[in-house]
């Protein structure tokens, strides 16, 4: 999947082999359809083997919903225990919404090694779009490491902390390409002109108007996205129409989907790039290529122009017994090895933490500009319990990390529901003033949005989803490092869970360890 260096990652990992992009899940129920002509109501069967030699696997349906399905999101000890090597698993669930979504490792770190792709749900026959549009293609945006993801893990385990630090190169649909001439690389385990490292090609018919599905499972950057000489009309994101708006670059976050659409009107004589760069961090990874291909000009053939240079890149962690982690609320999240659904379901009160965490700060005294004078936060695995159909609002208010000066970006992801974006702001959240400037007529309903540094996203969802889900960033680092909750809501209304999700922690071999 990735380009400059043979065989995909550095010859001194010391991971165990990780499957790539080759995963050919997706078999569906009734009509025989290839995975891309999935429609609403579908009932998808996955089943999933783990052909690898000594990791474990968990995939999950991000955006879908799993109503009536908690037990088969795939999030690796919240709703199931991990799929050990040599097992198979199966999911089954409904696509009960049209349009875009994806499908990614939950297990560690393990998504940003290539585990994930995307879901379209198409219309039920006869229904048609809001808009319109000739051909329907869909691209990836990720970023990509030359570290192996474990090799990652330990470093942001240890003490002293090793950051990750900025992703080696950006890919668009799985290509990007690596300088070999950067210092320290091994000659002959890069390779430059590799035909495999040439950029993604997407070709386009002239006068004809493209659906583009853009997503992003980066494990680090906010990017942007552009397509030189062209502008893109948003009209989707993350399975929910959009009052359509024009943009030259579309910001996206991990975890995000989005349709644009976009019309192959400039001269068609020629290729233009397309391009994607790093936003809201100071990055060194170079920009990512693609070749926007008029057809019947070559679709290697250069555009003779310079790629665009994208916009520039700048428009609360806290240490628990010296490992750096990020917390909310001063809490910092593990996972408990007996997943939460089973543990709440089979009410085995002792394998998590029943202590609920701080469901807020002091919103008063609290000064997010600043190092917070006392950095240690506490490890919980327990969870927001809520009332079931109650209406839940949320306000993500970033704060300074424990470096001067310094803010991030986070994309918060929601398992099991969509939210509405309520409103978004600069510096502190006022609890008294804010809610009133709330977009109470059409706000945007998302799976995931970001709260930029220094800054506040309000957002709000009903709680009717019986089961137990996951929120967190969905930058991988970061999550694993504690940046996440648990919310749990109509436990009482799961139906019986699959004893195919138990085997792990309290739940081995079928029977349930009581104290
Ligand atoms: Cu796409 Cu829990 O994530
Ligand atoms: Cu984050």
């Amino acid at each position: 999947a990735k380009s400059g260096t043979t065989g995909g990652r550095s010859s001194t990992s010391t991971s165990p082999p990780i499957a790539t992009r080759n995963w050919s899940l997706l078999l569906t129920e009734g009509p025989p359809d290839p995975p891309s002509r999935l429609s609403k109501n579908d009932t998808v069967v996955v089943e999933l083997k783990n052909s690898l030699l000594t990791e474990n696997v968990a995939i999950h349906w991000h955006g879908i919903r799993q109503i009536g399905t908690p037990w088969f999101d795939g999030t690796e000890g919240v709703t199931q225990c991990p799929i050990l090597p040599g097992d198979t698993f199966v999911y089954k669930f409904v696509v009960d919404r049209p349009g875009t979504y994806l499908y990614h490792a939950h297990y560690g770190m393990q998504r940003e090694a290539g585990l994930y792709g995307l879901i379209r749900v198409a219309l039920p026959p006869g229904v048609s779009e809001p808009f319109q549009y000739n051909y329907d293609r869909s691209i990836i945006l990720n970023d990509w490491y030359h570290n192996s993801t474990y090799e990652q893990a330990t470093g942001l385990s240890s003490i002293p902390f090793d950051w990750v630090g900025e992703p080696q190169s950006l890919l668009i649909h799985g290509k990007g390409s690596f300088d070999c001439s950067t210092p320290g690389i091994q000659s002959g385990l890069c390779n430059a002109t590799n035909p495999e490292c040439s950029p993604y090609v997407l070709t386009v018919v002239p006068g004809k108007t493209y659906r583009l599905r853009i997503a992003s499972l980066t494990a680090l950057s906010a990017l942007s996205f552009q397509i030189e000489g062209h502008n893109m009309t948003v009209v989707e994101t993350d399975g929910h129409y959009v009052e359509p708006f024009v943009v030259k670059n579309l910001f996206i976050y991990s975890g995000e989907t989005y349709s644009v659409l976009i019309t192959a009107d400039q001269d068609s004589s020629r290729n233009y790039w397309a391009v994607t760069n790093v936003v809201s961090r100071n990055s060194t990874t170079p920009n990512g290529l693609a070749i926007f291909n008029y057809y019947p000009n070559h679709p290697k053939r250069s555009p003779p122009t310079v790629p665009p240079a994208g916009p520039v890149w700048n428009d609360v962690d806290s240490r628990i017994n010296g490992h750096v982690r990020w917390s909310v609320n001063n809490v910092s999240f593990n996972l408990p090895h007996t997943p939460y659904l089973i543990a709440l379901k089979h009410k085995l009160g002792h394998v998590f933490d029943q202590t609920p965490p701080p469901d807020g700060y002091d919103f008063v005294n609290y000064d997010i500009s600043i190092q917070q004078p006392n950095v240690n936060a506490t490890f919980s695995n327990s969870i927001y319990r809520l009332a079931f159909n109650s209406t839940v609002d949320i306000i993500l208010q970033n704060a300074n990390t424990m470096n001067p000066n310094n803010s991030e970006t986070h994309p918060w992801h929601l398992h099991g529901h969509d939210f509405w974006v309520m409103g978004h702001g600069e510096g502190k959240f006022d609890m008294y003033s804010d809610p009133h400037k709330y977009n109470l007529v059409d706000p945007i309903m998302k799976n995931t949005v970001a709260v930029q540094p220094y800054g506040w996203t309000a957002m709000r969802f009903r709680a009717d989803n019986p089961g137990v889900w996951a929120f967190h960033c969905h930058i991988e680092s970061h999550f694993y490092m504690g940046m996440g909750v648990v919310f749990e809501e109509g436990i009482d209304k799961v139906g019986e869970l699959p004893t195919s999700i138990m085997g792990c922690g309290d739940t081995r071999g079928g029977t349930f360890h009581k104290p």
